[in-house]
């Protein structure tokens, strides 16, 4: 690792978890490494990557900064701004708009905020929309952070966005009842 010139460092945990990562490559092509090195740090530093930690992960492999901000403004799960304690992504592709994501939206405008991007006003979430997360079969239906939770309604939207405001624990997955994607009898 070159010297550092940034405030942002992976705690000891971390560190040890870079050090694992590093072993999947050779030494000479450490640089492979930056796409996990950016989703460790962005998890460290509240889900988002600020300019010190791009730099902190570029030294640390000692790759040029541009090239690691290439990554990070090219891929879509790298954010470059805080999103808020929870990021809520709302999937509007074709067959999440057909069963209803523009309810699930309503609900993320009325709660979170009527423009996309934007923090809540007591900062705990942010709402984006997005294409497909891959989990049709269940749509609509949004990613929280790392979890999915789907057979989306306007009232079960709401429900979830309560629930993280209360603190309550919610169940990840189908909001609908069903288990899995098993067919809806
Ligand atoms: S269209 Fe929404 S998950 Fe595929």
């Amino acid at each position: 690792m070159s010297e550092q010139l940034t405030t942002f460092s992976f705690n000891n945990k971390n560190h040890e978890t870079a050090l694992q990562i590093l072993k999947r490559y050779p030494e000479a092509r450490k640089q492979s490494a930056v796409m996990p090195l950016l989703d460790l740090a962005q998890r460290q530093n509240d889900n988002w990557l600020s300019r010190d930690v791009v730099e902190y992960v570029a030294n640390y492999l000692e790759m040029p900064f541009i090239r690691v901000w290439e990554v990070v403004t090219f891929y879509s799960m790298y954010y470059t701004k805080y999103n808020g304690k929870y990021l809520v992504q709302v999937c509007g592709t074709t067959p999440c708009w057909l069963r209803g994501s523009d309810q699930v939206a309503k609900a993320c405008k009325e709660m979170i905020s009527p423009e996309q991007n934007t923090l809540s006003k007591d900062g705990l979430f942010s709402w984006m929309q997005v294409e497909c997360l891959g989990a049709c079969v269940n749509a609509p239906l949004v990613q929280i952070n790392d979890d999915y939770y789907e057979d989306l309604t306007y009232d079960t939207t709401v429900n979830i966005l309560q629930s993280l405001i209360d603190g309550k624990k919610i169940e990840v997955g189908s909001q609908s009842g069903r288990k899995s994607s098993k067919a809806v009898s």
